[in-house]
């Protein structure tokens, strides 16, 4: 008997006659990009149509094509010329490698972008999936598109659990495509019908599944996964950094810091630090330490551990490990540095986690 292949297994012409049967009965027709064979105009609404959707791009669409009609009157415009039509549209790294991809393709094709999706895929801006798409809309090539929608469709009609974004996972996904591409003619119908259905049914937050084709064989669908596929990107963990914080109170008065205008709390004061904030993995300095670098401030009288308190900001987590340090005499105030009457602490431009800190100590004690 014969072996199946992974490509065996993964084949079912019934996937690619229902998205064609689909597109063709509910699918979108009357694109200004479709019904058209011309690779220039395929070509341009491709790009338009990364990262953005159709109602966004059809203007734009239309105004450069009658300022850059050919892929020759593009390719002698100035660059200024091009990035003025792409303004307002988003990602303009698209727009920088418009202008080039279409300066090579006048200069190395002589103006005619060549049909293999393999030789498109070298030109600038052009991915794989992309160039799969304008081969197939342009010159009925039978090659297949793997876009951030195609995904979805897939992830969820397949079950995949595991992040489209991880490669293992993406060059499954990518074998897969291959293996479904419809084997006779309606390649286009194919293409533009995962391409409608992962934008009009299959949407992320609220798909129409009542009104799906693939809905007999969704597994998302039988199993009641359509919110949870496709599988998120799973979130790096947060780091934790680590301040060791000088409460340095003397009369009444605490000492305050002048942050560096640029980075965290930029522009704010807050209490000295004895090494920054520092990666949790390296030790935090003992208390000798501590009472040693509050000599900088004048005679140490006493220095007092204080609650350690979590501060979370977007990007990492800051444990901050407070000491009171009282003085028995002051020094010279260094640079960038203030008092402040702990009475008024209230009005200091302070981080909410260190107004709260001092705002404690200045409170009366109840016991
Ligand atoms: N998104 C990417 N390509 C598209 C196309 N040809 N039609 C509609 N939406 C698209």
């Amino acid at each position: 008997m014969k072996r199946l292949t992974e490509f065996d297994e993964l084949a079912d012409p019934s996937f690619s006659s229902a998205v064609i049967a689909w597109q063709r009965a509910h699918g979108r027709h009357a694109l200004p990009w479709q019904n058209t064979r011309d690779a220039y105009r395929v070509w341009l609404s491709e790009i338009m149509l990364q990262q953005t959707q159709v109602a966004a791009v059809l203007g734009y669409y239309a105004r450069f094509l009658e300022r850059f009609p050919t892929v020759h009157a593009l390719a002698a415009a100035p660059i200024e010329d091009v990035m003025a039509h792409w303004s307002g549209l988003g990602y303009y790294t698209r727009a920088r490698n418009l202008h080039a991809c279409a300066r090579q393709v006048v200069d190395q094709y002589d103006g005619v972008f060549p049909p293999d999706p393999a030789l498109l895929a070298e030109l600038p801006g052009i991915g794989r999936s992309t160039a799969a798409a304008i081969a197939a809309f342009s010159g009925g090539v039978r090659a297949a598109i793997l876009d951030g929608n195609v995904k979805r469709v897939f992830a969820r009609v397949f079950g995949i659990d595991s992040y489209p974004g991880e490669k293992r996972t993406e060059d499954a996904l990518w074998r897969r495509a291959q293996a479904l591409l419809p084997e006779g003619e309606g390649i286009e119908s194919y293409t533009q019908g995962l391409m409608d259905l992962g934008a009009t049914l299959c949407t992320r937050a609220s798909p129409a599944c009542e009104r799906c084709p693939l809905r007999e064989r969704c597994v998302a669908f039988a199993t009641g996964r359509t919110a949870e596929l496709p599988v998120r990107k799973p979130k790096k963990a947060t780091p934790e950094k680590r301040a060791v914080m000088l409460a340095v109170i003397d009369g009444g008065e605490v000492l305050l810091q002048q942050r560096p205008a640029s980075g965290i709390w930029g522009g704010l004061c807050s209490l000295p630090e004895v090494d920054g904030h520092a990666p949790m993995d390296e030790a935090a300095p003992q208390a000798d330490a501590v009472a040693a670098s509050a000599k900088a401030f004048g005679e140490v009288e006493e220095a007092e551990a204080l609650l350690p308190l979590v501060h979370v900001f977007t990007h990492y987590k800051l444990h901050i490990t407070p000491y009171r340090i009282a003085l028995s005499a002051r020094a010279g105030l260094p640079d960038g540095h203030l008092w402040w009457k702990l009475a008024e602490i209230d009005a200091a431009p302070l981080p909410a986690p260190v107004k709260k800190l001092l705002a404690e100590l200045a409170a009366p004690k109840l016991l």
